[in-house]
Order: structure tokens, then sequence, then C-alpha cells
């Protein structure tokens, strides 16, 4: 297997340039919870031939906030009036996760394209129906799953999508928090969906599945714990730890562990790990930031095991840039519904092994 990696994208996918035809009127986005959302908010605004056209949320502070970031023009609207006729062509839903199904359902009902903050949806069988229901209407639905764009994980599924790491066997995944465990809703199963396993799990088994393609989960095992929060006042009836296990078609296994809270050595520990039969790598944070990663490429040799360079691997896409492009020019989402719906039902699957 030769190291040298061919820059080249797959079809479907977008450079962050790349858009809507400049005889085409730019695309309205709409934003509808403006806390996490802020982030959404700034980031279409980034993307050339694009609007923040109205953002949405009961909290009038963060509406200021989100209007004094967004494009000339943007309004303050409330979630009747952003699904009118001609207000918005798109939007992204970053609300508590027990609201995601049914504002994404209603946006797409009203013939509006949608993008969801991560989980798509708290169970398998509401995601299923928004990719169902985006089908039947030829409308975008994707996931801001944001990992997937961060340079170190592009470049990794970048070595595995060109056979640099051969036949991928194992993987192992983990984001292991020492004192962070969300309050509010998040610790409110009824409104999160769950724990851990659903709040860090959907990040890092979507990135696990996806440097592997999507195959098919044959198995799995899954044990959560909440002995932690219990501890805690308010704490909920949420787990804050979670240990799972997944046999994959292809025969590869995934490892993976999450937690709010622990007696660990750094408070944020995250890692993927893929075992190839040509090399492996590690994908892992620095410090104690979960917004900076390293990649690590080894290949052994008999006796030894080294660390190697690896070429200069294309930029991630934008992806606020890439879903502007789904929705304008018809193009594969990056974070197609479908793939996050997949991974929401085998978080039900990992729930019920777990015996929640
Ligand atoms: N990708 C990531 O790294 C990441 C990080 C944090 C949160 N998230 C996700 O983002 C989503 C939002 O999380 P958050 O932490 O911002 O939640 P939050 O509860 O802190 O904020 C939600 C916002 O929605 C507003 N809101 C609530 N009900 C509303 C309604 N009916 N109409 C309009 N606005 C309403 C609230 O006023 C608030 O501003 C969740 O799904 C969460 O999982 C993702």
């Amino acid at each position: 297997m030769s190291w040298q990696v061919v820059e080249q994208r797959e079809e479907g996918q977008v450079d962050t340039q790349i858009g809507i035809d400049d005889s085409t009127r730019p695309v309205r986005v709409g934003v509808v919870g403006l806390r996490h959302g802020m982030r959404h908010v700034a980031g279409f605004h980034a993307v050339a031939r694009t609007e923040v056209a109205a953002v949405c949320d009961l909290d009038p502070e963060r509406t200021r906030a989100a209007l004094r970031t967004a494009s000339p023009g943007c309004r303050a609207v409330s979630w009747a009036e952003m699904l009118e006729d001609d207000v918005v062509d798109a939007v992204v839903v970053s609300l508590p996760n027990d609201m995601h199904a049914a504002y994404a359902r209603e946006a797409l009902q009203a013939g509006l394209h949608v993008a969801v903050e991560k989980p798509l949806c708290v169970t398998g069988a509401e995601a299923r129906e928004l990719v169902e229901l985006a089908e039947s209407n030829e409308l975008v639905v994707a996931a801001l799953h944001d990992f997937r764009v961060d340079r170190a994980h592009w470049a990794a599924r970048e070595l595995v999508r060109t056979g640099a790491l051969g036949h991928v066997y194992a993987a192992r995944t983990r984001w292991l928090r020492r004192d962070n465990a969300p309050g509010s809703w998040y610790r409110d199963r009824a409104r999160a969906g769950g724990g851990v396993l659903l709040d860090l799990g959907t990040h890092r088994l979507d990135l696990a599945l996806w440097m592997l393609d999507f195959p098919q989960v044959l198995d799995v095992r899954a044990v959560t714990s909440r002995a932690l929060l219990r501890r805690c006042e308010d704490d909920g009836d949420v787990e804050d730890s979670v240990a799972a296990w997944l046999e994959l078609d292809g025969g590869a296994t995934v490892h993976a562990e999450m937690s709010f809270l622990g007696h660990l050595p750094r408070a944020e520990d995250v890692l993927l790990e893929l075992r190839g039969t040509e090399a492996s790598l590690r994908v892992s944070n620095v410090g104690d930031s979960y917004r900076d990663y390293d990649l690590t490429v080894f290949r052994g040799r008999p006796g030894a095991h080294e660390q190697v360079s690896y070429p200069v691997l294309p930029d991630p896409p934008s992806l606020y840039a890439d879903f502007v492009a789904a929705v304008a020019t018809g193009t594969a989402a990056l974070c197609p519904g479908d793939q996050a719906a997949a991974v929401a039902e085998l978080i039900d699957r990992l729930y019920t092994a777990a015996g929640r």
C-alpha cells in the first residue's frame, strides 16, 4: 500500500466555495434555539450566497445577540411565522432534544429543508420518520454532526477511505469527562432521551460508523451506570457512564466508553483509534480541549511499532456550506438524515441491551 493519499473528494461532497449559481437568489436560513444555536447563526452567516433571514427563541437577550450576528435584514420571528410562505428556505433546529422531532416534522411539512442539531431525534423511529418524510417531499434533512469536519477527524477518514490503513478490523472510541454533567433538561430522560450515551455517544458512535462507511451493526452489548450522578443534587434519571461494544458486518468491532463524571486524570479525554491490516491511527484531543485534535498514524514491523508521517490531506468542508449546497443544488449532504437515523437506532439498541 502506497502512502500517497489522493487529493480528491467523493462525488456529492463540496468545497466551501461551491454553492449556488450566481443567477439564483441566496438560500435563506432560519435558526430556532439560540444558545448552542448561536454557533449555527455565525456559521451560516459566513457562507457565501446564504442569508440567516430569521431567528427564533423565547429568550429576548439571545434573540438580540443573534440579530447582531446574523445577516442585515434578519428578523426575529415566532416559530409559526418562520414556517409561513417565503420567509426561509431551510430551518436549523437547535432546541432541547425532545423538541427536535416535532419541530423538524413541522418544517418539512411546511416544505422547508431541515438541519438538526445532534441527536437528530431521541428515538430511531422518530428519526426514520423524518427521513421518510423528507424523501417523499424531495427535501433535505441533515444532522449537524460537527466533529466530522474537524481537521484531524476528516484526515483520518481520508486515510481510511483511500485504503491507507488496509482493512480496518477494530475501532476504539471514548469521550471521558471528569466533571461535566450538563444540568437542566439534559438530566431528564423524558426530555434528553438519555444520558451520556445519547449526548456524547451520538458524536463518538457517529464518527466510528462514518469512518467505516456505516456497515450494518450485527450485535451490541452495553452497560450503563449512574453511580456518580446519583450523588449530585438534582441528579435526574439519566446515566453518567456507559461502556458499549459493537460487532459490525465485515468483522470489525467497536469499543466505546463515555462518561460525564469520573475520578480521571484529565478533564476531557477524547479518542478515536482505528486498527487496520496496514496501519493504525489515533485521533486524540489536545490538553483539556475537546475542539482541538491531533492525528497520529502507526505502522508495525516485526518487533517494532513506529509512528509514521502521512501526506498533507485535504481540508474539511464547512458543514454549513455543505448543507446550503445540498439545499441549492441537490448534492448529498455530508451528514444525511439516514446516517443520523442509523445512529439513533443504534443508541436505542444499546439502551435496550443495557436494560434501560
Ligand atoms: N454539537 C455539539 O457540540 C452540541 C453542544 C451543545 C448542545 N448541542 C445540542 O444542541 C441542542 C440545544 O442544546 P442547548 O444546550 O443549546 O439547549 P438550551 O436548553 O441551553 O438552549 C435551548 C434554547 O432554545 C430556546 N427555546 C426553548 N424552547 C423554545 C421554543 N419553544 N421556541 C423557541 N425557542 C425555544 C431556549 O430559550 C434556549 O435559548 C441540543 O439538541 C443539544 O444536544 C450540541
